[in-house]
């Protein structure tokens, strides 16, 4: 037995919405509390009466845990091979799956081939594009090469008319691109704000599990809190996916935040190319396509992406500073950690860095923000100062303390597994790493100190010497 109790108050009030998190609160405030943003907060009037919020209350009396019915959600293959990876198999009838990245990432790409994909399997897809004119739409579908009966397209940003095509074609798979873009009687004016988004996404959230429908919902992620961030919806929905990449590379990473069905930890990495996004089955070797083996700076680092081994090149430069406060710049590494590892460097490597200009990248566009890459970090950086640079057939893991040591980082095995699997044959390891795969030779150390000595090799008579001891 169920009941429902109203708990709105009867007459409309006004609350202040976080856009970003969702938390609400009674007076406007400049930060949230709850997820730190900035100037995030949005005035929503709270209707009173029939739209408050429902409580449902079980009455019924409890049930040993043993005898409580199960379902078993089957993933139905979405036929794009590292979705269905990131997913665990694919697209659970039902389930409901937010598909946040930035504008101009692929979202929509990445979602017209998935639909173009089920359509080819005979089931029907109706992907509402909110943003997008038909003709834009078609025209992408025709270079995806996504065009098909089984396809169909609404360009009404109402979710009742979305409903009323559900209605009418009974779809397996419904897209919705935008979910800040739709909009919903009853729930304020404009789209996109935090009441809006929630409102609609509860809506279609409520459809696609009486249908049975699997639906995805795509959001843009925006910093400056213009429009309401997917997070607001993140416990609405079933999965939570996000794709990342820089725009300026080819590389796209898809995420998994949340999964109701599966793991967290997998990934799925893509390729954008002028005929949408491919697959890509060997990310490492991607990664490491152009480096260049011989120069100084170069460090790689077998990085861990929830359970997919990674190898990714880290690069430094350092050149004398002409100015009295020395440049540190970092792409795809955290400006503070880099801070930290220049100070580590200097004070317990004896790298004098307090003059010098200090650039740090991660290549190929990705983010680096595990510990384990504060060693080849740093070793990129002491190669860099120094001139000298690493054995190419190197990699380094670990991560590295204040007091310049070195410690252990996960899952070593499987890291070193990979590096091994794409030829590389010297680990610089902390001293309580697990042992390497067979062929593969260790440098193992316990400081900053002892890593810059054992790893860098001999000056090869350059003259870059820009730090001279
Ligand atoms: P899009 O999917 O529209 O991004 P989002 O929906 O996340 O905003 O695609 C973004 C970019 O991808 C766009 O600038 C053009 C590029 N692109 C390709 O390079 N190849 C393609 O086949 C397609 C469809 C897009
Ligand atoms: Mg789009």
């Amino acid at each position: 037995m169920a009941s429902s109790k109203s708990l709105g108050s009867a007459r409309p009030r006004r609350v202040y919405v976080c856009s970003s998190c969702g938390h609400s609160y009674p007076k406007w405030t400049g930060n949230c509390s709850q997820c730190r943003e900035w100037n995030t907060l949005e005035e929503t009037v709270v209707a009173g009466g029939n739209a408050s919020v429902q409580v449902v209350a079980t009455r019924g009396k409890a049930v040993p845990l043993t005898e409580v019915e199960r379902v078993t959600a089957t993933a139905q293959t979405t036929g794009v091979a590292e979705l269905d990876r990131a997913l665990s198999g694919g697209l659970v009838p039902g389930s409901v799956t937010l598909l946040g990245g930035e504008p101009g990432i692929g979202k929509s790409t990445l979602t017209m081939q998935l639909a173009a994909s089920w359509a080819n399997q005979g089931r029907r897809v109706l992907l509402v594009s909110a943003e997008e004119s038909a003709a834009q739409v078609g025209q992408r579908a025709e270079r995806l090469n996504a065009l098909h009966d089984d396809l169909w397209l609404s360009t009404d940003a109402a979710v009742e008319a979305v409903v009323e095509q559900l209605d009418e074609l009974a779809p397996e798979l419904l897209i919705v691109d935008s979910i800040q873009t739709v909009h919903i009687e009853g729930a304020g004016a404009t789209p996109g704000t935090a009441g809006q988004v929630r409102a609609c996404a509860h809506r279609l959230v409520a459809e696609a599990k009486t249908r049975n429908m699997a639906t995805i919902l795509v959001g843009h992620l925006v910093k400056d809190g213009s429009l309401a961030g997917p997070k607001v919806l993140e416990h609405v929905v079933d999965t939570v996916v996000e794709l990342s990449g820089d725009r300026h590379h080819a590389l796209r990473l898809l995420r998994v935040a949340k999964n109701r069905f599966g793991p967290t930890d997998a990934l799925g990495v893509f390729e954008m190319s002028m005929e949408g996004l491919s697959s890509v089955k060997d990310p490492s070797r991607l990664f490491l396509a152009d480096r260049a083996t011989e120069s100084p700076g170069s460090v790689v680092f077998p990085a861990l992406e929830g359970h997919r081994p990674l190898l990714v090149e880290l690069q430094a430069l350092v050149v004398p500073s002409t100015t009295p406060h020395p440049r540190r710049s970092s792409q795809g590494i955290d400006a503070r950690r880099l801070a930290l590892l220049l100070a580590v460097l200097e004070r317990w490597a004896g790298l004098p860095l307090g003059a010098v200009d200090v650039f740090v990248g991660a290549v190929g566009g990705v983010a680096v923000t595990e510990p384990g890459a504060d060693l080849p970090l740093a070793l990129a950086v002491a190669s860099a100062a120094t001139g000298r640079p690493l054995n190419p057939d190197t990699v380094a893991c670990g991560e590295v303390g204040l007091g310049g040591e070195i410690r252990q980082v996960s899952r070593s095995e499987q890291r070193l597994a990979e590096a091994h699997r794409l030829g590389f044959r010297t680990a610089v390891i902390p001293l309580s790493a697990p042992e390497p795969p067979e062929g593969m030779r260790t440098i193992r150390v316990a400081t900053v100190a002892e890593a810059v000595k054992a790893a860098l090799q001999a000056d090869r008579s350059s003259p870059e010497e820009v730090s001279p001891q």
